[in-house]
């Protein structure tokens, strides 16, 4: 079966992304990927300090959770990555996650399989100009993980939790499935 890793890059919890992130799980990805969730709000992640081992080495130095995770990277087929937008980009904690993938942007053989990544967000305002940054952010995660197709999911205009159905309705479910589903 495909692996899929799934991001939870919310402070908050069981707010919109996790809302739309436990939609896709259950609905889409259960069916045909073995899954992973990760909530970057509960666990330790070192911010990245530059050190620049990863340029000489396969490996960061940093010893937290985010270890794990890059070795869940590696073999992963999809990636499921939510993070609403806070002051115009991606939460500090999917920053925090983002900057640790330094040592696969540095040492491109380490991933040798071609990914598949949806990236989700909510925001606020209505103008979808609010998820800009998301571009900018991923084409560098695109490049450090050896991602070929990114779909985005993003939903505006929601500042309070809102209900699946409310969120669900402003895109276009099926895009999704057809996305997971073509292996
Ligand atoms: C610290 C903070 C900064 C925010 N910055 C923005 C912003 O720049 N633009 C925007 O449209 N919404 C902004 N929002 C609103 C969130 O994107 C919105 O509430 C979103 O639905 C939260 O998603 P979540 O429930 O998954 O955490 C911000 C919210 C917080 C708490």
């Amino acid at each position: 079966m495909k692996k899929c890793l799934i991001i939870y890059g919310s402070p908050r919890e069981n707010g919109n992304t996790d809302r739309i992130l436990n939609y896709l799980k259950e609905e889409i990805v259960s069916k045909y990927y073995s899954h992973n969730s990760v909530y970057l709000r509960k666990i330790n992640i070192i911010p990245c300090d530059g050190c620049d081992i990863c340029s000489q080495s396969l490996n960061c130095k940093l010893k937290d959770d985010v270890d794990t995770i890059l070795k869940d990277i590696i073999t992963c087929d999809l990636i499921l990555f939510a993070s609403p937008v806070y002051f115009g980009t991606v939460t500090a904690l999917a920053k925090a996650w983002i900057d640790r993938l330094q040592v696969f942007y540095k040492n491109k053989s380490i991933i040798t399989n071609h990914k598949k990544l949806i990236v989700v967000s909510v925001a606020a305002e209505k103008n979808k100009k609010v998820f800009d940054s998301f571009t900018v952010v991923f084409k560098y995660v695109e490049s450090a993980l050896n991602i070929k197709e990114t779909k985005t999911l993003f939903v505006n205009g929601f500042y309070e939790k809102a209900d699946i159905e409310l969120l669900l309705c402003k895109i276009n479910i099926k895009e999704y499935y057809d996305f997971v589903n073509e292996l």
